[in-house]
């Protein structure tokens, strides 16, 4: 597998960021009055998670749901298990299913189902990629930070071979390639900009 040189990089963190607070300003106008909690998927959610909760100046709660994908990704028989359970009383409150990205379907569409069984008054799903394919399993995003090809994607939450999630960024590979190598020791090989530690006026 040929490793990349430098990342390709579809969203700067800036721009990460930007769309988030416009998303919750959404969420919170469309919540106005509800009690509301967000379920975030692990593992690749947590960055986002992270980010979108402290963009909301209103009232909420956050608990996490883990779930295993085997089989094929991209056919409908995989199977979707649960690894860890929700620990919040989410009966009679708005549900916002918070995930990095909408792939198949097959994941947010079994989670939206399981979550109905708590008696939520209602589950919206919020993602921050929403990939442009036809789904496995019909799920909508009632919102979606970016609408990408099908392409594969990595950093921001977002793993290869479940590396790479912590990168400030989210870049894509081509077909056979490896992300760029980050150094064994020290500072990652990244460009300036993009190195938090460094980061220039503009990028705030
Ligand atoms: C990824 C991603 C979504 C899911 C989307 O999770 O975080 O949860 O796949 O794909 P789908 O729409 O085809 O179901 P993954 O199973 O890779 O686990 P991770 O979050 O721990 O990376």
């Amino acid at each position: 597998m040929k490793t990349t040189s430098r990342p390709q990089i579809l969203f700067t963190p800036r721009r990460i960021r930007k769309r988030i607070r416009e998303m919750v300003a959404r969420i919170e106008a469309d919540h106005r009055g509800e009690e509301l909690v967000l379920i975030a998927v692990l593992k690749g959610s947590v960055l986002f998670l992270a980010d979108l909760v402290r963009a909301f100046s209103r009232q909420l709660a956050f608990d996490f749901i883990g779930v295993s994908s085997y089989g094929a990704s991209r056919s409908s028989l995989g199977v979707v298990t649960l690894e860890k359970e929700i620990s919040s009383d989410i009966r009679g409150k708005s549900v916002l299913l918070v995930d990095d990205i909408l792939d198949t379907g097959r994941t947010l569409g079994w989670i939206r189902e399981h979550l109905r069984r708590f008696g939520p008054k209602q589950v919206r799903i919020c993602v921050l990629l929403e990939k442009q394919r036809p789904r496995v399993i019909e799920v909508k995003a009632d919102y979606a930070g970016f609408v990408i090809p099908d392409a594969f994607v990595y950093g921001y939450g977002l793993d290869f071979e479940d590396k790479f999630r912590h990168l400030p960024y989210i870049a894509c590979l081509r077909e056979g390639e490896a992300p760029p190598a980050l150094r064994a020791r020290g500072k990652p090989r990244l460009p300036r900009i993009f190195a938090p530690w460094k980061r220039s006026k503009g990028d705030r």
